[in-house]
């Protein structure tokens, strides 16, 4: 059965060629199970054009709102699975996944979003798809409307009940400020290889960075792996380590999800210590010079190890639940104590984050 597909996809995306650039990737990971590419088939058919027509109206007027979803899709799948947790208000005395450091960037109008998108499929379907798939749907199309491969995402996850104390998500999302050593030692704790670490961080292809995610890079001097004429630009945008600001990831075609991220790092045009260091590392290094001349090369690659990502320590079945409101776990589920966001809710602004 998987090799038909394969061949299938093989052959759609071979006819495609001739026609489109954009093509369907060619092999996918093994399946978790509980999930499957028709799972709505008979209870949402229109789910998927529901959702890829609202984002296609919403990212004419706001290019940054993909960034955001593919980072909120990254941000629930490292982080106790993908089970929609990021997406969940805490409270004062109960802070959730949104207060804690690396969320804090997380852009308000990506969970802003998911509800949208959330209120639409219910209206056509009834509530029957997850909050999490939402967030997986979304961030393929994301992806896909900012020039990307399209690809099928598996379907069948549900949200959780539950999310992660402010601790869970640091061990788990790993720091800008890391090499690739501790990358890859993030990466295996949700068993992600060095080939997953280089394609998966592509998705700096587009979006922002605030000031203090590279600072470390920028003072007390240049950090030398740094171009110099790049670093100048920084400091001009960062002009002191305090400094509140952002700046594209990539600096080549910053709204257009390419391989230019790949040529940037080749160039020392790498934001992070975590870009860059890619490109020092000989782990990494050959990796990067493929994608940086070979874009097929990098979209095979990301699709893949983007499907692997989304299939992270979901639930399915009868675990977890189809949430009423994504933002908030359903009434009266067991669990761990209120059901619903009574408090001053947190942690969706912005913040310079330096983690
Ligand atoms: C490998 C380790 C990774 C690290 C250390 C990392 C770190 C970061 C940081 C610090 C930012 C900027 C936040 C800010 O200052 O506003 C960011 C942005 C972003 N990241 Fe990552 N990231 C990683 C992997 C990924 C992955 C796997 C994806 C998706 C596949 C991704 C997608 C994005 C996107 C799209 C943005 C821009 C968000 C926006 O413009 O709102 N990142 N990342």
């Amino acid at each position: 059965m998987a090799a038909i597909k394969t061949l299938l996809l093989i052959f759609s995306c071979s006819s495609l060629l001739i026609l489109s650039s954009v093509c369907e990737a060619q092999t996918a990971p093994p399946l978790v199970k509980g999930l499957n590419y028709t799972f709505y088939k008979t209870t949402c058919p229109n789910l998927e054009s529901i959702i890829t027509k609202q984002l296609k109206s919403a990212f004419s007027n706001n290019s940054g709102l993909a960034a955001g979803l593919l980072r909120l899709h990254f941000h629930d799948c490292f982080v106790q699975g993908c089970d929609g947790s990021v997406l969940l208000d805490g409270s004062t005395s109960k802070p959730s996944e949104k207060a804690a450091l690396p969320n804090l960037t997380l852009r308000p109008a990506a969970f802003a979003m998911i509800n949208t998108l959330q209120g639409l499929i219910v209206k056509a379907c009834g509530r029957v798809v997850s909050c999490a798939d939402i967030t997986a749907l979304a961030a393929r199309d994301a992806v896909a409307l900012s020039g990307g491969p399209n690809y099928s995402v598996p379907l069948g996850r549900r949200d959780s009940a539950t999310f992660a104390t402010n601790a869970t998500v640091i061990q788990f999302l790993p720091s800008p400020r890391f090499n690739v050593t501790a990358l890859l030692a993030a990466l295996a704790l949700n068993n992600l290889t060095v080939n997953d670490l280089v394609a998966l961080s592509g998705g700096h292809t587009i979006g922002i960075g605030h000031c203090a995610a590279f600072s470390n890079r920028l003072f007390p001097s240049r950090d030398p792996t740094m171009d110099q004429t790049f670093f100048k630009n920084l400091r001009l945008t960062c002009p002191t380590n305090q400094t509140v600001n952002t700046t594209n990831l990539d600096v080549r075609t910053p709204n257009t999800f390419d391989n230019k991220y790949y040529v940037d790092l080749v160039n020392r045009q790498g934001l992070f210590t975590s870009d860059q260091d890619m490109f020092v590392d000989s782990r990494t290094k050959p990796i990067v010079t493929g994608f940086s001349t070979n874009q097929s090369l990098f979209f095979e690659k990301f699709v893949f190890s983007m499907v692997k990502m989304g299939m992270l320590n979901v639930l399915t079945g009868t675990n977890g639940q189809i949430r009423a409101n994504c933002s908030a776990k359903n009434p009266g589920t067991v669990g761990d104590g209120a059901w619903s966001v009574v408090d001053l809710e947190v942690g969706s602004g912005e913040g310079a984050a330096s983690y």
